[in-house]
């Protein structure tokens, strides 16, 4: 039995473990039975109120699992779903998806953003083609060693697809034992994450890890949201410190925000013989490996660097509406400019530049406000 209180139990727990001593040695409590209710609430919850129904858990198969959970991280389930079901039609299994070129890929992702992560899927499908004869790596601490894959992300896989016990600790996670333990400081920062991973160890069940680990994630995606959390429906809400003691709309501590940096660019829409120009983006960088438009310093006299780039000659410019796009670290405020070509000096065949139909360009693996250009044209 528990010895006191709901709240006296959950701040003791976090008191002991930033303290490094169980709270156990002080007055004989077992601060395991608190982990137990809390992960038995979960799973109880999750069977009922929870996400079962998602195209990724129609089965335990750890490549749609592996899939699912890449395009999950920093994006929500709905925006998902449609993304996941093209992808998994195209690359069924992990040989479809290591067989394919990156450049299918990215055109599979485009869209969805984060652009990294496509590009370290088709490398971790090489992976465990050459490396694992095909197989998924079995256990949470191999499937961290694929690329895209950090420890949270692991350790999902794992429990969902295979059952294994172990912690995880993503955006949502985070926010509910923020609260539920109150712990303060900034989640981000290296002292807070510990404790946080501490807890979670600490708190991850030995039976039903699966729908303990959806349903952690769940609660913190559906109740435990950032903005007007639905404590009256919170299953975890009778000892959840910050609850209790009023302050969840105190914490997590919300992140100081630096202002975001802006930088500005020009975008070329050049239309030549019913066709426009994109230009390959270096691998690395923002929109790796994707198709866009070729670029210019927003200072830069557009005619100018038409003809200096691509001989281009006897052309009509004109500006087109102004998008800013938001990346993490900053914004990008871009002014596309079409610009019609008499004639040439570059045609198709340059590497890295393709003269497309609209309608070709429209399928090619764009980042988002080139799509939206192209749409405007
Ligand atoms: N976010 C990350 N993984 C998730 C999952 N399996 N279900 C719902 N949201 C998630």
């Amino acid at each position: 039995m528990r010895a006191s209180g709901g709240v006296e139990s959950a701040s003791r727990i976090s008191v002991a473990i930033f303290e490094k001593r169980s709270s156990a040695s002080r007055d004989g409590e077992d601060p395991g039975e608190l982990a137990d209710d809390f992960a038995a609430r979960v799973v109880a919850w999750q069977r009922q109120h929870g996400r079962n129904d998602l195209p990724w858990q129609r089965n335990r198969d750890p490549y749609a699992v592996w899939v699912s959970e890449i395009m999950l991280q920093q994006t929500q389930v709905a925006t998902v779903i449609p993304y996941y079901e093209r992808f998994m039609d195209r690359f069924p299994d992990v040989a479809a998806l290591a067989a394919a070129s990156l450049d299918e890929v990215m055109r599979c992702w485009s869209g969805l953003g984060y652009y990294s992560r496509a590009r370290n899927l088709h490398r971790a499908a090489t992976v465990v083609m050459s490396g694992y004869d095909g197989v998924f790596p079995r256990d949470a601490a191999a499937l961290a060693e694929l690329p895209g894959i950090g420890r949270s992300t692991a350790a999902a896989i794992a429990a969902l697809a295979y059952g294994e016990r172990g912690a995880i600790l993503d955006g949502n996670v985070k926010r509910v034992l923020c609260r539920y333990f109150a712990i303060e400081g900034d989640p981000a920062s290296s002292s807070v994450e510990r404790s946080l991973w501490a807890l979670a160890e600490r708190m991850a069940p030995e039976q039903d890890i699966a729908r303990y680990t959806q349903g952690v994630m769940d609660i913190g995606a559906t109740v435990c949201t950032r903005h007007r959390p639905r404590c009256q429906v919170c299953v975890l809400a009778r000892d959840c410190v910050a609850r209790r003691t009023g302050r969840v709309e105190e914490l997590p501590q919300a992140r100081k925000r630096k202002p975001v940096p802006e930088r500005s660019v020009a975008m070329l829409l050049l239309h030549h013989a019913g066709q426009v120009l994109l230009e390959k983006r270096p691998q690395t960088g923002i929109w790796g490996g994707l198709w866009s438009l070729p670029e210019a310093a927003p200072e830069e006299d557009i005619e100018a660097v038409c003809l200096r780039r691509f001989g281009a000659r006897g052309i009509e410019v004109a500006a087109l509406p102004g998008l800013v796009h938001g990346f993490t670290h900053f914004r990008l405020r871009i002014q596309p400019w079409r610009i019609v070509v008499g004639s040439l000096q570059i045609g198709s065949g340059e590497p890295g530049l393709v003269w497309l139909s609209l309608e070709e360009a429209r399928g090619a693996a764009l980042p988002v406000p080139v799509r939206k250009i192209l749409e405007v044209r």
